[in-house]
């Protein structure tokens, strides 16, 4: 190989590559990663700024940190929303941050809709803590409207999900429904490199993630799942640890990589979950099953749901598929 010829395979040319396993592309799935790939970038050195922003606002008003979370929230949402908007591949999106669906004028219109978080973990970023953008993508039903019910589909429906993290590295994983890829960000050249090919999640336990200061509110079961786990824990060997950072996306990621279960149960009186269905759930669970995982409210594949609300949020448990049977075991019992 010359020098030359000597890097990596980049995020366009992965999804050339592999577009043949996707005989109806047209191309467009192509641009359309590309694309939120680039969002991504506009979006990660704004979120890199912020940090700056922040260092000046501890000296001056407490005010200026509220302010700068909520900027990033409205910066990441409206770079999502334009880029893909001129991406001429989109009909429509859907965000947490909007009370309605975002329609694409018809001229620049495409065959996709797309869900997304703009900053999941927002709240993280005065205290300089990964954050992320999560997105699902869905084929447009209607060639002519795009409506809600665009957006009101089971998760089983995506042609492929991903999120960007903004961490110590900036990096963008999907899936196609193929595998799961994931690229990081070279800062030098302003790629994407992939970086690890068809990832599984790993099989054992190793990491529990979850607000354990929600347990007032946990439906009966949760703690006997706990206790399963933790009495795996001997004086002599630790073989499970916790680990939680408040963003999902980053304990998804850590969790996929090292092999962790992610929990956060619903409201036990209410039955109401925090996590948004169709922005944080949906893809995550899309792309923890390609890697050999599960996802579950309790009772169900979150998958299967079908949500009646844009805005409709769920419990959820998200990580190796024994886990996640066990979690659902538990509920069962309601010990
Ligand atoms: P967002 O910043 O998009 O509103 O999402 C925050 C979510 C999620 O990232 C995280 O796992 C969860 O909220 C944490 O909630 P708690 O503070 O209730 O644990
Ligand atoms: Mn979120
Ligand atoms: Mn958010």
């Amino acid at each position: 190989m010359s020098l030359a010829a000597d890097f990596g395979i980049t995020l366009t040319q992965h999804v050339l590559r592999n577009q043949h396993q996707h005989p109806d592309a047209r191309g467009h799935f192509s641009q359309l990663i590309t694309q939120i790939g680039v969002a991504g970038k506009l979006i990660a050195a704004q979120v890199r700024r912020a940090g700056i922003i922040e260092l000046w606002g501890t000296t001056g008003t407490t005010n200026v940190q509220g302010e700068t979370v909520q900027k990033l929230d409205r910066i990441a949402n409206d770079t999502f929303i334009e880029v893909l908007k001129r991406s001429g591949c989109v009909a429509a999106m859907a965000s947490e941050e909007e009370t309605k669906i975002i329609p694409v004028p018809k001229e620049m219109s495409g065959d996709y809709v797309v869900a997304f978080d703009p900053l999941d973990g927002s709240s993280n970023i005065d205290a300089n803590v990964s954050i992320g953008t999560i997105f699902a993508i869905y084929k447009r039903n209607n060639p002519r409207d795009v409506v809600d019910r665009d957006f009101l589909r089971p998760g089983s429906e995506q042609v492929a999900a991903g999120y960007i993290i903004y961490g110590s590295s900036t990096a963008l994983v999907y899936t196609d429904g193929v595998s799961v890829d994931c690229f990081t960000l070279d800062p030098s050249s302003g790629e994407f490199f992939l970086t690890r090919e068809d990832v599984k999640i790993p099989e054992r336990l190793k990491v529990l993630s979850l607000n354990e200061c929600n347990e007032p509110y946990w439906p009966a079961g949760i703690q006997g799942y706990l206790r399963s786990v933790k009495a795996q824990n001997t004086e002599e060997k630790r073989v499970i640890s916790s680990r939680h950072i408040g963003s999902l996306v980053s304990d998804f990621h850590r969790n996929l990589v090292k092999g962790g279960l992610f929990l956060y149960p619903p409201h036990k009186t209410t039955g109401r979950g925090k996590l948004r269905l169709l922005y944080e759930c949906n893809p995550l669970a899309f792309i923890a099953e390609i890697a050999g995982g599960a996802a579950s409210n309790g009772k169900q594949r979150i998958l299967d749901l079908l949500p009646t609300d844009l805005h409709e949020r769920t419990g959820l448990y998200i990580g190796p598929k024994a886990e996640v049977a066990a979690v659902e075991a538990w509920l069962a019992k309601g010990e």
